[in-house]
């Protein structure tokens, strides 16, 4: 891996608690084996390797023993137990995250683990210099409609919608706050939505291809076939 300039200092959460039902197999999709690791251990392993200074992983109960297995010699890395959502697992992650007042904490998902390191140069940056959070995005290339059942309504401007990709990058004290406020289900797709809900601003930074979630069987099937092994494709 490439050195980084000097990046702050920053503390990680990965959330792994999931069941991965869409993947489906014998184990959650996080510690399935991905590029010859469990899929867990790449994003884990980068942000060890860029600094983090403690890298707490949401698992779910009763999966420490495959957790520690598939993290086994990573120093830095403590476990939480998770909750029955994504929002409810990084909840507890950053109740348990002991150095957390006012530093930088990225929240990362498990299931997208490469973790190109200028992403989080951007996202750390963008935390610096413009707002209390910041997101990876990504423009969306078709075109987009709202759908009822099979049928088509209206259609957005798909150049004011944008993917948007973890890590996720926020000051600890503002995102802690936002979460403990959160009204309604905890059933938010990602934290910037918990901090945006309750006020913070989220700045939007290029996010990368590579960063893509593992959320089917065939995002395992195509480990040889990713675009870095195609021969005569950018
Ligand atoms: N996650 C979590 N706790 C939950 C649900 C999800 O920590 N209760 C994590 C997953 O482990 C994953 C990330 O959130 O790293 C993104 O979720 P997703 O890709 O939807 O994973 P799963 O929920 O496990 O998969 P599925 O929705 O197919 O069951
Ligand atoms: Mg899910």
């Amino acid at each position: 891996m490439n050195a980084l300039p000097s990046l702050p200092p920053f503390e990680a959460i990965v959330v792994a608690a999931g069941k991965g039902l869409r993947v489906g197999g014998d184990k959650p999709k996080q510690f399935r084996q991905w590029r010859g690791k469990p899929l867990v251990r790449h994003s884990v392993e980068t942000l060890i390797a860029l600094g983090a200074n403690e890298v707490v992983v949401a698992i779910a109960q009763g999966t420490q023993a495959i957790a520690e297995e598939a993290l086994a010699g990573l120093t830095g890395v403590t476990f939480v137990v998770g909750g029955k959502t994504r929002q409810q697992s990084v909840s507890n992650a950053l109740k348990s995250l002991t150095n957390g007042l006012q530093s930088r904490v990225l929240i990362h998902d498990a299931a997208r683990p490469d973790l190109p390191p200028a992403v989080i140069e951007r996202l750390l940056s963008a935390l610096e210099a413009e707002a209390v959070g910041a997101i990876p995005v990504l423009p969306i290339v078709d075109s987009v409609v709202f759908a009822k059942d099979d049928m088509m309504g209206s259609s957005p401007d798909r150049d004011t919608l944008r993917r948007v990709q973890t890590p996720q990058a926020f000051w600890f004290d503002d995102i802690m706050l936002a979460h403990r406020n959160w009204k309604g289900p905890p059933t938010a797709g990602d934290d910037a939505q918990v901090l945006a809900a309750s006020g913070g601003s989220v700045a939007l930074v290029q996010g990368d291809e590579r960063l893509k979630k593992i959320t089917f069987a065939e995002d395992f099937e195509d480990t040889m076939t990713g675009p870095q092994f195609r021969v005569g494709q950018g």
